[in-house]
């Protein structure tokens, strides 16, 4: 396949940036959108030029790390991640534009690479489970009935990849957010903390510069993992709760 590739390139955060376009001529159907890269690295490595800088670590869907706008889309045409993207979704002659996940929060450091982090402090924000479940056949022992871990469990298959936010026209970072509520809200071991942890993440998210949820659905639409809306419902509830106790209204 012949491909022409229209990227952004950004020498760091200060640098206005713009497009670049290269011409590929020899993709196999076959390759990932990722190892597609490596070769259009190769071609401009063998020219002493500065390659294309790109985040990718696990390339088997389950880091979230490979955030890339193709096409106008988060992580291109298919709902899956970029690694797992493969160029017979495009056809022969294609033109593809590929650009860093635009937010706010989400600060390019260097070409398709955004500084992700805070939706490491989100994290962190919502603190840690005290419940000493012991080990693994412990926390087992613990009954829970199917329909409540099957939705624990969906929460949590959310890999923090960002593509939430870039598909959001208001950068929100609900969907993710409330995804992490939602996989402790759910389950008797997230009980104790259950409210502070949804007071705290939410604060830091709103300190990290994510907008408010637009209501489209964006987020869901592009969600590689397809983490539900009704996480975001969940998450309005959670909060309103803990708000309505809480000693810091
Ligand atoms: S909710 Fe989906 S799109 Fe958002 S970070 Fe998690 S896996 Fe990625
Ligand atoms: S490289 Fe890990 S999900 Fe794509």
């Amino acid at each position: 396949m012949k491909i022409t590739l229209k990227v952004w390139r950004q020498k760091n955060a200060q640098d206005k940036g713009g497009f670049k376009t290269y011409q590929l001529d020899d993709v196999s159907p076959d390759m990932s959108f990722l190892e597609m890269f490596d070769v259009l690295n190769e071609q401009i490595l063998k020219k002493g030029e500065d390659p294309v800088h790109f985040d990718h670590d696990c390339r088997e869907g389950i880091c979230g790390t490979c955030s890339m706008y193709i096409n106008g889309k988060p992580h291109g045409p298919k709902q899956t991640t970029t690694c797992q993207l493969h160029m017979r979704s495009f056809s022969d002659g294609d033109t593809i534009v590929v650009e860093p996940w635009r937010a706010k929060a989400f600060p390019v450091v260097k070409d398709l690479v955004v500084n992700r982090s805070a939706f490491d402090r989100v994290i962190q924000a919502g603190g840690y489970v005290s419940v000493n479940t012991g080990g693994v056949p412990d926390a087992n022992e613990i009954p829970i009935p199917k329909k409540i871990a099957d939705e624990a469990f969906d929460a949590a298959t959310c890999i923090g990849c960002g593509a939430c936010v870039a598909a959001c026209k208001n950068a929100s970072a609900m969907l993710f957010v409330s995804a992490k509520v939602s996989q402790l809200a759910l389950l008797p071991q997230g009980q104790v903390e259950r409210k502070t942890r949804v007071e705290k993440m939410v604060s830091q998210m709103d300190e990290e510069g994510f907008g408010a949820c637009s209501n489209t659905g964006a987020c869901s639409a592009e969600c590689p993992k397809e983490i539900s809306l009704e996480n975001i419902a969940r998450l309005n509830r959670e909060y309103l709760s803990a708000k309505s106790s809480s000693d810091n209204v």
